[in-house]
């Protein structure tokens, strides 16, 4: 091994969206099959993940296309879920499904169904007892947090009163709230023990310049919307903080560029993630936090064992794709400076 390698314990992806078989679930996983160990697919395919019969389908549905990759399933929480639900799926030993997703109602891809604002403020008794559940039963609750009906810009920091409404009702009840791009929920997660916080490799990157400052750029394009360069700068202390509360997610969500073209939210950044990830945290001088971030931490709030391999990256100039059959990455042509050596190194 080059002593210029740089080798991380397997990662773990806290949110991706590995879709559906006719939506692109073979290309979403077999570009995470490379690079995690575990991965937690969201909910928000279509049709839903809404019970257990839905994550028992979908599990082999993704376990088709896996060699090593270990998928972690979630439910989409909606008005109709219960406690008996929750209870449903655990006694299933045949799945790993650890987290349940809340979404507010329609501020995002596939959010129709969710919760909306006079169900959240104040917090509605059937989601109430849900949570409740869930904090029993060790369940950890993402959080997709931005508030229906407010100026997008405002959306997530408007959600902050609901989500410290929810810390303090479930003290024991771990909860990730997901893709942040605020200064705001960058300084709220410190505020609560039980409130940690997955930060994406295009919310590092981007700024809403990068969506719409010049011409408008639809791969960019994702909920929440980037925001300013000073909100940039938080993220990027906070995933180099080495504070535990913060770890990656990915949120790897890829379109058909047709749907891309007709406004949907979501960015392809499996390709060339962790490579571009690597090259930023070796510009900032964070290298030795990149294994916290990318795997030891979040494996800590989900209670993952320990990797059982480490990749390993090297000096290696490739570029990333243009397209990969209907889908065009985040990273499309740009040159990566780090590539990965095949195959794992067992530990
Ligand atoms: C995601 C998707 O396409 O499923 N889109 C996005 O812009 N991030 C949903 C989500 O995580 O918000
Ligand atoms: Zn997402």
């Amino acid at each position: 091994m080059s002593k210029d390698n740089i080798t991380l314990p397997a990662p773990f992806d806290a949110h991706v969206h590995f879709r559906q078989e006719n939506y692109g679930l073979q290309t979403a996983v077999v570009y995470h099959e490379q690079v995690f160990e575990y991965a937690l697919a969201m909910p928000n395919t279509n049709p839903p993940i809404l019970n257990c019969t839905d994550v028992s389908q979908y599990n082999q549905a993704i376990l088709k296309y896996c060699k090593r990759l270990r998928p972690l399933l979630t439910i989409k929480l909606t008005p109709e879920t219960t406690p008996q639900t929750i209870h449903d799926i655990s006694i299933h030993s045949s799945f790993q499904c650890v987290a349940a997703k809340l979404y507010p109602e329609g501020v995002t891809t596939n959010s129709e169904g969710g919760f909306t604002r006079p169900m959240l403020m104040p917090l509605c008794k059937a989601l109430c007892d849900v949570l409740d559940t869930m904090q029993e039963m060790k369940w950890v609750l993402c959080i997709h947090g931005e508030m229906p009906g407010e100026f997008c810009l405002d959306r997530e920091k408007e959600f902050l009163y609901v989500l410290r409404d929810i810390a303090k009702l479930f003290p024991r009840l771990q909860i990730v709230l997901e893709h942040i791009t605020t200064r705001e929920a960058v300084e709220f997660v410190q505020l609560f023990k039980n409130v940690n916080a997955t930060i994406t490799l295009h919310h590092l990157m981007t700024t809403l310049d990068d969506v719409v400052g010049d011409k408008l750029n639809i791969h960019a394009f994702c909920k929440p919307i980037p925001k300013k360069p000073r909100d940039r700068e938080y993220l990027i202390r906070a995933a180099t903080s080495g504070d535990p509360k913060y770890f990656l997610g990915s949120d790897s969500a890829p379109h058909p560029l047709s749907f891309k073209q007709c406004g949907c939210a979501g960015c392809f950044t499996a390709p060339g993630l962790i490579q571009k990830l690597t090259e930023l945290f070796v510009e900032w001088r964070a290298v030795n936090r990149l294994a916290d971030f990318v795997s030891d931490f979040g494996r800590r709030c989900y209670s993952l064992p320990p990797a059982s391999y480490r990749i390993e990256l090297c000096k290696d100039e490739w570029t990333v794709p243009g397209n990969i059959g209907a889908f065009v990455p985040f990273l499309a042509n740009q040159k990566m400076k780090w590539g990965i050596v095949q195959p794992p190194i067992r530990v």
